[in-house]
């Protein structure tokens, strides 16, 4: 089997970006969400985030608009999944939205299609499980942003089948991706280092070890990581670390994961970082302004 034709469900922050990837390479897509706005504003980031590469020459009007040309942005889940070869999901990380979501896809989806989840957490085997084709379930997780970042983490769960992985070892290399394979587990290989070594950043804030901009320029230049732990934590939002960090507990049943009380205020208080305009940074400002604590 070809993939010639992707759905992708959600057109947010990680949907906009995966539907941008996989048009910039030549596959036909969909881009289903469930308002007109979530699409417009999912379709104008994916303009913009092309148009970045017009100035430097990396890329020309054609075919930028040949890029845009390939995804249709569909508000009806039928319309978006009923002929393609393999659906990506990028919907939010809640439990029961996603496995009521990939009951209702797998009944409208061919049946040689297969079904990839960009969940950064949430196990591939339970989702598969509500599907008829649990061998061709899988976890595609990407990294944002998605079209800069080179990593697709591969995640196999307890029933997907070899054939499967190989195939979206495929699609993520025509994706201009690398790729890693993991085994099931939560968080997978990234997230299970990357969101304890954020926490513990906060943990340090919480404890006035320094402040928010000493502990991003310490890291940043100390470590040489591209952004500071707390510029990445208002990159990534608070909501979704909180989120992954409560899910560890929950599924390791160890204490070493549990979020700061800083972080979980942060997030009852909706300082969920750069989305809401405040986070460890304030952006409401031509330059981020780093929050006292
Ligand atoms: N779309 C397309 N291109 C983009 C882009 C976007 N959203 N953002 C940046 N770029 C391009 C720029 O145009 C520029 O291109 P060029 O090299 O051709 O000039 C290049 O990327 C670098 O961008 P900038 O010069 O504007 O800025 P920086 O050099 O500071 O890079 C960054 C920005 C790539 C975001 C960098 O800061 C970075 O790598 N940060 C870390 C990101 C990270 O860790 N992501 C993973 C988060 S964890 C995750 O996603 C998993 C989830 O499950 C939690």
């Amino acid at each position: 089997m070809e993939i010639k034709k992707i759905a992708v469900l959600g057109a947010g922050q990680m949907g906009n970006g995966i539907a941008h990837v996989c048009a910039q390479a030549g596959y036909e897509v969909k881009m289903r969400d469930i308002e007109q706005q979530f699409l417009d504003k999912g379709m104008a980031t994916i303009k913009k985030n092309l148009e970045r590469g017009l100035k430097k020459g990396k890329i020309t009007q054609n075919e930028i608009d040949a890029i845009l040309g390939r995804i249709t942005p569909v508000l009806e889940l039928e319309e978006a999944v009923k002929d393609a070869d393999l659906v990506i999901e990028a919907i939010p990380e809640i439990v029961k939205l996603k496995l009521t979501t990939w009951t209702e896809v797998d009944r409208l989806t061919p049946a040689h299609a297969i079904l990839a989840s960009n969940t950064s957490s949430i196990s591939i085997t339970q989702m598969a499980a509500v599907t008829q084709r649990p061998e061709r379930f899988i976890g595609m997780h990407f990294f944002n942003p998605v079209p800069v970042m080179g990593l697709v983490e591969i995640i196999k769960g307890q029933a997907t089948a070899d054939e499967t992985v190989e195939m979206i070892r495929e699609v993520s290399q025509k994706l201009g991706k690398e790729t890693v394979l993991v085994n099931e587990a939560p968080g997978f290989a990234v997230n299970r280092l990357l969101v304890p070594a954020i926490n513990e950043a906060i943990f340090a804030i919480q404890e006035g070890v320094a402040t928010v901009e000493d502990m991003d320029k310490a890291i940043k230049l100390g470590l040489n990581w591209p952004m500071g732990p707390l510029t990445l934590a208002d990159f990534v939002g608070l909501d979704t670390l909180l989120y992954i960090s409560d899910y560890f507990v929950d599924e390791f049943k160890d204490s070493k994961y549990r979020a700061p009380a800083l972080l979980r205020k942060m997030v009852r208080a909706g300082w969920v970082g750069r989305k809401a305009g405040k986070g460890f940074y304030d952006y409401s400002g031509n330059t981020p302004k780093p929050l006292r604590f």
